[in-house]
C-alpha cells in the first residue's frame, strides 16, 4: 500500500512520530506541509494518507488547516491523522479536521503526547519527565503502526470542545498580532539565521543580521525554541525557561529556508 504522511513540526515532536511510523509502516513518503504549502501541491495519489501535526490552542495549527482545506485525496482508502501534544484528549483538532475534509473522514485519530513546547504557558519539563514521556509515547507508536497496518478504524476522546472551540477561534482571530511580542537580546544574538531558516511562513527577516517579525505569525514558536543562544523571547514571560527540541531531531531537520 502507498502511503503519504504530511507533517508540520516546529520543535520535532511530530517530525520524530511521523519518521518512526514511516520505519515501520515502510514504502512511505514524508511530506513537509509548510513545503507543500509553498510549492502548491495539493494533490496525493497514495491509497494511505497521515496528517500528523502539533495540538495548537486545542485545535490545528493554523498552517495545517490552510493545507487541508485544499488537499485533494482522490484515492485514498485509509485516512489517519495524529496531534502531538503536551495534554492529550482536551481540544477538537479531530472534530475540526472531518469538518474541513469535504466529506471524507478520518478512519483513526490518536493524540500522542510528548513534551509542550509552549513556553508562554509553563516553563519544558523536567529531564525526567521528558525521558518518561519519550518512552510511553514509543510504546504508542508501536500500537498505532500496529493498527494502521492492520488498516483499523479508531476514534479518540476529544474533551471540552465548544471552550476549546472558542479559545482556537479567539487565537486566530488575533493573527497579525500573534508576533508582537517577541524581541530579541541584540547581546546574545550572534547573527547564525537560524531562526530565519526555520520559520515555517517566512515571518522572519534580518535586516542588520538579527531578527524582526512581519507580522505574518503562525506562533508555531520555532524561532523561540531552537535559537542556540536563548536570545528570543515572548516579552518577560519566556525569560529564563528551558527550550525544547525533541532529543532525536536536529534543527537542520526542521529548516525551511
Ligand atoms: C501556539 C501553541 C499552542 C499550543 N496549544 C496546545 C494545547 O492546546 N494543548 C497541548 O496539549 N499542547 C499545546 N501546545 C504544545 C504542542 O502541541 C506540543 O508541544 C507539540 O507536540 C509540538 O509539536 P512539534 O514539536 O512537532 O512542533 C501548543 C503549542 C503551541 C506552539
Ligand atoms: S537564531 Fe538566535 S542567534 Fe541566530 S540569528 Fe536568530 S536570534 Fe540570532
Ligand atoms: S516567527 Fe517564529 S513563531 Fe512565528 S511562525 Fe515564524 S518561527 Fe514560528
Amino acid at each position: 500500500m502507498e502511503t503519504t504522511i504530511y507533517y508540520f513540526s516546529a520543535t520535532g515532536n511530530s517530525l520524530y512520530s511521523a519518521r518512526s511510523l514511516s520505519r515501520a509502516l515502510k514504502d512511505v513518503r514524508l511530506i513537509s506541509i509548510p513545503s507543500a504549502l509553498d510549492r502548491r501541491e495539493f494533490s496525493s495519489d497514495a491509497d494511505r494518507i497521515g496528517l500528523i501535526f502539533p495540538l495548537h490552542y486545542g485545535g490545528l495549527p493554523i498552517l495545517v488547516e490552510d493545507f487541508v482545506r485544499q488537499l485533494s485525496m482522490p484515492h485514498v482508502k485509509y485516512l489517519f491523522a495524529i496531534a502531538t501534544c503536551g495534554v492529550p484528549y482536551l481540544g477538537r483538532p479531530f472534530t475540526d479536521l472531518n469538518e474541513l475534509l469535504n466529506g471524507r473522514r478520518l478512519d483513526a485519530a490518536w493524540f500522542l503526547r510528548l513534551v509542550s513546547n509552549y513556553l508562554m504557558l509553563r516553563d519544558t519539563a523536567a529531564d525526567w519527565r521528558i525521558r518518561i514521556r519519550y518512552w510511553l509515547a514509543d510504546r504508542k507508536l508501536d500500537k498505532i503502526a500496529r493498527a494502521i497496518t492492520d488498516g483499523q478504524t479508531h476514534e479518540t476522546w476529544e474533551l471540552r470542545k465548544d471552550g476549546c472551540r472558542r479559545m482556537h477561534d479567539a487565537w486566530e482571530a488575533r493573527r497579525s498580532t500573534l508576533d508582537e511580542k517577541f524581541i530579541v537580546d541584540r547581546a546574545k544574538c550572534v547573527k547564525c539565521g537560524l531562526c530565519e531558516k526555520i520559520c515555517p511562513v517566512k515571518n522572519i527577516l534580518r535586516p542588520d543580521g538579527s531578527p524582526t517579525w512581519n507580522h505574518h505569525c503562525v506562533e508555531c514558536l520555532g524561532c523561540l525554541n531552537v535559537c542556540p543562544k536563548r536570545a528570543i523571547d515572548c516579552g518577560d514571560i519566556t525569560r529564563g525557561r528551558k527550550r525544547y527540541i525533541h532529543w532525536k531531531i536536529a534543527p537542520r531537520d526542521l529548516l525551511y529556508q
